[in-house]
């Protein structure tokens, strides 16, 4: 891996600092244009996203075109200085698109088709909205592929959703004949169809899955459903793109992830299909002040930040997120003063090379109007999330250095799409939600790394394990081909493996495994989960653990499922203290190769979970960004290229705080000052420090 990657815009070296911006709202009064440029400069920015949603401005009717206003724009960011990501407009629709060609609108899942009107609902499969998208492209490219401020493609925008329409299913067919080399019998097989009389004898019997009208639980089937909508919607992307990547090859080609939640594409593969990842984020750190943990709270982000860098272990964008309040939200709270810069470094921290921005200015009608932007409806520098936005971009203009540096991680953290998607299909062992806290039990494994500043890297079970010290994997359900035989190979090699309950159970089907669970990771586990038990919110099985046996010590608490499980040759480190399963096992270590295996038999609480990673964080030597201990709330991470390292100081605490650092920990610069950093960290509020040191001899950065 080299040390630094080149700039993600070639031959600028510098923070992203910008964001989405939409002057056709302001085609008819320019002189909010001049202001726009006026403050866009006022907050050290120094990119604009143009076009998103652009469609109708730009084709106001079918092959005719309106460049005026894009022509203006780019002239003036080229006056400015400003860089610009532009955007293809396929996110939005233009009436006359839809009118003319009803079949670009999406169908539901009850078979109804959508009238025109919203956003991000094209069907992703009918050729005349390829073509319509890929002539718009073209355009767009040849006029503005080569101009100097053109730094980056944004094609279409989030994409999301499924389109049951006639084209969309017959493309489904064919894509399942394709998976399963036209045999009928190799699909009646993955979708296990025997049972309840699903037997397909005919490819055109079969239709996409709906829960309204229709089947929906064929494990094997849905599964498929879900890799044809990442297939479809990643063939759409690429007819995008291509003429982007024909005209102006030099300039690379993105298209904005979500928070997840949202979608059903595989982002790992939609990522690959993109030259740079970004991503949206928005969370609400100051909504709950103190709940640092949920799924809007900023370990969350850190973990999701991991993911995106991790992805194409390189930096990656932070396409959107709100300078201020976001108008969706039940209560639309204001970001408190501080939230903001703690929220663009910690992208920073992580190895985004941007802070941008949805919006630059807030639209005067429609949804967003009330949505977070840089310049208010009355355009003034004065504002309170203006300063505070420009008082970000000139922290980023103070850090060119991070451009391009890597984080280096000891530990990989399988979070895998396919995955969550069988974990909340099965019905059983535990239904009271509608999904089985995938996410939240990746949080609380996650949470020990996150409270002592580690650097993981947060991967898909196909991605490579070489490298990693430990290998994080909860909940690992399915296993696909091949899975259980690279993590043997990691293990044997010296890696440390932890999985948990509900792992190793069924295939990349959804088929169960029939030589005891964990199925193909029983060999290396060193255990059999002959039964699962369920448990109500309001319980909970003790788990009790010797004298300081790998770093757990008492009593625990397990939770949610509690595998029933046998020691097969692994040593037994705590049992359960209830139940009729009281004594057995509950958590495990088996030997294996150079290696060790250690299987977490229930959802543990968070002091089990404190004590065990912290352990493994000592034993296996697992780099710390700082040394010291991190109040709740606060935590770190770093970025270098070998020779510089940079340690971001995370404070996500709504009052001041201090660190004290370890003796061993020496030579911190403040990155922003140049001043010298003594052992007594002091952050305020919401605080970030970056601080700067060499990289020692025999010390990897
Ligand atoms: C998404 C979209 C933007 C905007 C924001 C609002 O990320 O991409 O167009 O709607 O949400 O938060
Ligand atoms: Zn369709």
């Amino acid at each position: 891996m080299p040390d630094r990657s080149a700039p993600i815009v070639r031959g600028y070296p510098h923070l992203l600092h910008g964001g989405d911006y939409n002057p056709e709202q302001w085609r008819q009064s320019p002189q909010a244009w001049d202001q726009d440029f006026q403050l866009l400069q006022q907050a050290a920015c120094n990119t604009v996203t143009v076009g998103v949603f652009a469609w109708a401005a730009l084709e106001p009717a079918e092959g005719r075109y309106d460049f005026n206003w894009m022509d203006a724009i780019f002239e003036r960011c080229r006056s400015a200085g400003l860089r610009v990501i532009l955007a293809t407009p396929g996110g939005g629709m233009p009436a006359w698109l839809a009118k003319a060609y009803p079949e670009v609108l999406r169908v539901d899942s009850r078979g109804r088709r959508r009238r025109w009107g919203g956003r991000h609902n094209h069907c992703f499969t009918a050729p005349v909205y390829r073509e319509k998208a890929r002539i718009i492209n073209g355009k767009l490219a040849e006029r503005y592929g080569q101009h100097p401020m053109l730094s980056l493609w944004h094609v279409n925008n989030e994409y999301s959703g499924e389109c049951h329409c006639d084209l969309c299913s017959a493309a489904f067919r064919q894509f399942l004949r394709r998976r399963y080399n036209d045999s009928l019998d190799a699909l009646n097989h993955a979708w296990w169809s025997a049972f309840w009389s699903h037997t397909i004898t005919n490819w055109d019997q079969i239709e996409p899955p709906s829960r309204e009208i229709g089947e929906f639980q064929v494990h094997g089937q849905t599964l498929d459903w879900k890799r044809f909508i990442t297939h479809q919607t990643i063939d759409c992307f690429k007819e995008e793109a291509e003429p982007l990547r024909q005209i102006s090859p030099g300039v690379p080609v993105t298209t904005n992830l979500m928070m997840g939640g949202f979608t059903d594409v595989d982002y790992y593969h939609l990522a690959d299909a993109c030259d740079v990842v970004s991503w949206d984020s928005y969370p609400s750190y100051h909504d709950r002040p103190g709940d640092y943990f949920g799924p809007l709270g900023p370990l969350w982000v850190s973990f999701i930040h991991n993911q995106r860098r991790a992805m194409k272990k390189k930096p990656f964008l932070l396409m959107e997120m709100s300078p201020g309040a976001q108008n969706y939200k039940p209560v639309c709270k204001l970001k408190r003063p501080g939230v903001h810069q703690a929220e663009a470094l910690q992208a920073i921290a992580h190895g985004s090379d941007s802070v941008l921005y949805f919006q630059v200015r807030k639209s005067r009608g429609g949804v967003e109007k009330f949505h977070g932007a840089v310049i208010d409806h009355f355009a003034t520098p004065e504002a309170r999330v203006f300063r505070e936005v420009a008082e970000v971009g000139r922290v980023l203009q103070g850090l060119d250095e991070v451009v391009g540096t890597h984080s280096r991680a000891d530990v990989a953290f399988i979070y895998d799409y396919q995955n969550r998607w069988a974990l909340n299909d099965a019905a059983g062992p535990i239904n009271l939600k509608k999904d089985k806290d995938y996410d939240p039990v990746c949080r609380e494994h996650y949470r020990p790394f996150w409270s002592a500043g580690v650097n993981v890297d947060v991967i898909s079970m196909d991605q490579p394990f070489d490298g990693y010290k430990l290998l994080v994997a909860p909940m690992l359900y399915m296993v696909r081909p091949g899975v259980a035989e690279r993590i043997e190979k990691f293990i044997d090699a010296g890696g440390t493996f932890v999985t948990t309950f509900l792992s190793g159970v069924a295939n990349e089907s959804d088929l169960a495994f029939t030589n005891g669970f964990p199925g193909p990771l029983r060999g290396v586990t060193g255990v059999w989960a002959e039964e699962i038990d369920a448990l109500y919110d309001d319980e909970q099985v003790p788990i009790v653990a010797g004298e300081n046996i790998a770093g757990l010590s008492g009593r625990y608490g397990a939770n949610f499922l509690c595998d029933v499980i046998h020691a097969e040759g692994a040593d037994v480190l705590a049992t359960y203290g209830g139940e009729f399963y009281a004594g057995r096992p509950a958590v495990t270590r088996n030997a294996f190769g150079r290696g060790r295996a250690y299987y977490i038999a229930a959802r543990t609480d968070a002091r089990f979970n404190a004590d065990f990673y912290n352990h493994q964080i000592q034993d296996l030597g697992l780099r710390r960004a700082l040394d010291a201990n991190l109040p709740d709330g606060v935590t770190a991470a770093t970025r270098g290229d070998g020779r510089t390292r940079f340690t971001f100081v995370l404070s996500f605490r709504g009052e001041p705080c201090e660190i004290q650092i370890g003796p061993a920990q020496q030579g911190f610069t403040n990155a922003l000052t140049g001043e010298t950093v003594g052992r007594r960290l002091m952050l305020p509020a919401y605080g970030t420090l970056v601080l700067r040191s060499d990289v020692h001899e025999g010390d990897e950065g």
